[in-house]
């Protein structure tokens, strides 16, 4: 789907000319000539035009790698991140949508990447049922409720659960802990529960500790190195996706800055599990509204901008006797639902 060169607009001069040449030569040699045309290299920052070396250097350094991660900026939040003007901003971003590829897919191509699609199991029968079989790679799910619901015990179930999905090459999980609540012993466990071998788990998951907003977002960012590098990355956890952000960007006027942050990242995730087929997990606490006198007096942290960029939402709360409840409250295919089940040393319990 990524950036096939559009030969006409954004050729340098030198090629421009050329290819005005090959206007004039006859139909029968263009023929011939085209196939080159798909072997062009794809383009990078510095063929925009107006980007010189420094400029590209400052946008690299601002998190743009590619061009399509300037198509799908805003000129605002250019101008702040790189210092660069907002009509340059928006020349830039207009070139580089120009560009690529965004990419119109058929139904029926979209269907086959459906098959490829897998489900990670909960040990849930009636959450995997809820789920339409289990949380689906190539889509985000986040979960979402308060200290204790279980957010992390399910992070550590797919992680585990992951190792079930039949591949060629065996799957990797990349938990990215912000908590420092990633628990071996706990894997472990599982493990045992799953009826797989503890050892060969363990060895399958990368732990990486993020010390704070910034450093989440650019461990986030390298799990594509990893891929490109042959690791079969088939899930990646983030717990907590929100505190972090929470925590740094505190008062009303920080938000849109913390905003813009948080969409970045999901962007990068959203990237991930759509090229690679990838699951993304979340995890997200609530906040209360005092405002609120009926209904659930709590809400998501990240607001709108980690609402939709999740294919799956799930509210998790503390049900009786010390069971849990998921709620399924936003998914594109399934109808809305409630399960209850219990977190046991071996994994969920329905109940
Ligand atoms: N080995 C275990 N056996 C049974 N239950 C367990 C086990 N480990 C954890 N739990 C249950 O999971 C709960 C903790 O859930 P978890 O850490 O997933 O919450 P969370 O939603 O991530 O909370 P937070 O918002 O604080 O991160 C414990 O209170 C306990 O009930
Ligand atoms: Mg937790």
């Amino acid at each position: 789907m990524l950036a096939k060169a559009k030969t006409d607009e954004i050729l340098p001069n030198k090629e421009a000319e050329e290819s005005k040449d090959s206007q004039k030569k006859s139909k029968k040699e263009q023929k011939m000539e085209e196939p080159k045309t798909e072997e062009k290299k794809e383009k990078s920052i510095s063929d925009l035009p107006g980007v010189g070396a420094a400029t590209a250097e400052k946008l690299r350094e601002a998190g743009y790698k590619d061009l399509m991660s300037i198509a799908v900026s805003s000129p605002g939040e250019m101008t702040d991140t790189a210092g660069v003007t907002e009509a340059v901003a928006r020349k830039m971003i207009n070139e580089a949508r120009n560009s690529l590829d965004m990419g119109f897919e058929s139904g029926a191509d979209l269907l086959k990447k459906r098959d490829t699609i897998e489900k990670i199991k909960t040990t849930s029968e009636a959450f995997d049922e809820l789920m339409g079989g289990g949380f689906e790679t190539g889509a985000i799910t986040e979960c979402f409720g308060e200290f204790g619901s279980g957010k992390t015990q399910i992070g550590h179930i797919l992680a585990t659960n992951i190792q079930k999905v039949k591949d060629a090459k065996a799957p990797i999980a990349v938990y990215i802990d912000t908590e420092n609540t990633f628990r071996p012993e706990r894997i472990m466990q599982l493990a045992k529960g799953a009826g797989l071998d503890p050892e060969q788990v363990l060895k399958s998951i990368k732990v990486a500790r993020a010390y704070n907003s910034d450093h989440q977002m650019l461990l986030t960012e390298k799990v594509e190195d990893l891929i490109k590098n042959g690791e079969n990355v088939k899930l990646i956890i983030v717990d907590s996706l929100t505190a972090h952000f929470r925590a740094e960007f505190i008062g009303r006027g920080t938000l849109a800055e913390r905003q813009q942050k948080l969409n970045k990242h999901m962007h990068t995730l959203l990237k991930l599990a759509d090229q690679y087929n990838v699951g993304v997990y979340v995890t997200n606490q609530v906040m209360s509204k005092p405002d609120q006198f009926f209904g659930d007096p709590t809400a998501a942290i990240g607001g709108h901008i980690v609402a939709h960029a999740s294919t799956f939402r799930i509210y998790l709360r503390k049900g009786k006797k010390g069971s849990r409840v998921a709620k399924l409250i936003d998914a594109p295919n399934l109808g809305d639902g409630e399960v209850c089940f219990n977190v046991t040393e071996g994994g969920l319990k329905d109940i």
